[in-house]
């Protein structure tokens, strides 16, 4: 989305046609958070069983939780901020909340861009086989470019450089129209290389563990990973689906719309973990199930050294994952400038330098942090992975909470269900609506902040 006005300005252009809407909601949701986090998390936090929680969260919580966001942005015509302090002047501190979620993320994700335009480089520029080869230490390749001082950095401030690049020379109406066509690219993309992994030899064993939920892993752990991607992967509490809301029209239907945000994002991520899964099983390296952030890099090399043509996939994949990166990550930078923009009454200009100030020293500790300050972690974690506990683990839930009791207790379910009917359908899972939002999804949050506290902190384990 690319619309520069200031959330408070009363004249609001709206996205054109039905599917306007869907592709700009969707275009935000799709990005590293379906290929790179969403594989790696469930990989860790126990295969069938956080995939089967994902798909429940997202139709129940997920669902819930779009709907509201999305309704509250079309009633207020305002963005996080603005809105809550419109609907209930309390309640302000839920925007100042949720903004904050963009400025820990946008600089991290420049970083993972980072590493994904590296991988493209390389496979333009080596054969295949080179990139699956470990050191003599015996380090992958990814680990050892990881661990260097300089290189992640360079490719980290080229990744943040084209994105505000094309923020400011305005030209991101025009990647916005070529995600039209990349987008299904990457969908057929993801799909070949899934196929190709689920047939290399042992890769069964991989599929029924990404595919069949062991009840041994039902933990604190696999629920709040699988809560805290669902609401990363669908862009949830962090104020940006109130932002589209604002800009949406009063006909379009938002429950649809929801639906169809959901399963895109769903069959992408679910499709992103097939392509990797079963490989890490496939290679005889269940060990790297563990693997973490690391996960995409250290897997995919493997599968495309023993694909016919692997290094054109490869090369064509990475592209494609570059392309999905840049317009998260142009949408992300987006919402930091005009929260700074709004919350500190700039202009654009030093917002956007302003939000390039934090990127640089959030971003700069993120990278290092694998490398150089490795030494230095907070509760076992990294830079990297501490921001994105921060942002997260802590603040998403804390927003979705208080989003929750917002909208289930002080401007109750009925307004935005009477929102949703504005367009003139009935909004058909009301019910469900309401006592997720007003029961379910609280208490659940609740439980699930104040075990996973005690556990960081090592009081239980569980
Ligand atoms: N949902 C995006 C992804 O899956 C990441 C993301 C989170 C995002 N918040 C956002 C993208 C805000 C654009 C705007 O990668």
């Amino acid at each position: 989305m690319s619309e520069k006005k200031s959330s408070t300005s009363t004249t609001r252009s709206n996205f054109t046609g039905k599917l306007g809407f869907v592709l700009a909601a969707a275009g935000s949701a799709v990005g590293l958070g379906n290929l790179w986090r969403f594989p790696y998390c469930a990989a860790k936090y126990g295969g069938g069983m956080f995939l089967f929680l994902y798909v429940i969260l997202a139709l129940t919580f997920g669902f819930s939780l779009m709907v509201a966001e999305i309704a509250i942005g079309r009633k207020t015509k305002l963005s996080a901020i603005g809105a809550f302090d419109k609907l209930k002047a309390e309640y302000y501190f839920i925007g100042v909340l949720a903004s904050l979620v963009p400025i820990i993320i946008t600089p991290y994700y420049s970083v993972i861009g980072g590493w994904v335009m590296k991988f493209l480089w390389m496979y333009i520029t080596n054969p295949v086989e080179q990139i699956a080869m470990t050191n003599e230490q015996g380090l992958t390749v990814f680990e050892e470019f990881i661990s260097s001082p300089v290189e992640p950095l360079i490719w980290f401030l080229l990744f943040l450089g084209i994105t505000i690049f094309i923020i400011a020379i305005g030209v991101e109406k025009g990647i916005e129209r070529s995600s039209k066509i990349l987008m299904p690219a990457l969908v057929l993309l993801v799909a070949v290389v899934a196929i190709y992994s689920c047939t290399l030899p042992g890769a069964i064993d991989g599929i029924k563990y990404y595919m069949m939920p062991n009840i041994n892993d039902l933990s604190v752990k696999t629920v709040l990973s699988a809560m805290t991607q669902l609401f990363y992967s669908l862009s949830l509490a962090m104020g940006i689906m109130i932002t589209y809301g604002s800009y949406m029209k009063k006909d379009i239907n938002i429950e649809t719309s929801v639906w169809q945000i959901e399963i895109f994002d769903t069959i992408i991520a679910f499709l992103a973990g097939l392509a990797i899964i079963p490989a890490v099983f496939a290679c005889g390296s269940p060990e790297n199930l563990k693997a973490g952030p690391s996960l995409m890099f250290i897997i995919l090399p493997q599968v495309f050294t023993r694909m016919r043509a692997g290094r054109f996939i490869a090369i064509l994949f990475f592209f494609l994952v570059f392309f999905a990166a840049l317009t998260s990550s142009i949408s992300l930078y987006e919402t930091c400038i005009s929260i700074i923009q709004d919350k500190f009454k700039q202009k654009r200009t030093p917002s956007i330098v302003f939000s390039l100030l934090i990127c640089i020293i959030i971003g700069l500790l993120s990278s290092l942090g694998y490398g150089p300050l490795s030494m230095i972690t907070f509760l076992g974690m990294q830079f990297l992975d501490l921001f994105d506990f921060i942002s997260n683990s802590v603040l998403m839930p804390i927003v979705a909470f208080f989003t929750c009791i917002f909208v289930g207790y002080i401007i109750k379910p009925k307004t935005i269900i009477h929102e949703v009917e504005s367009s003139g359908n009935e909004f058909k899972l009301k019910s469900l609506f309401t006592v997720v939002i007003k029961y379910i999804a609280p208490i659940l949050i609740v439980i699930i902040l104040i075990a996973s506290i005690l556990q960081a902190f090592g009081k239980i384990s569980m």
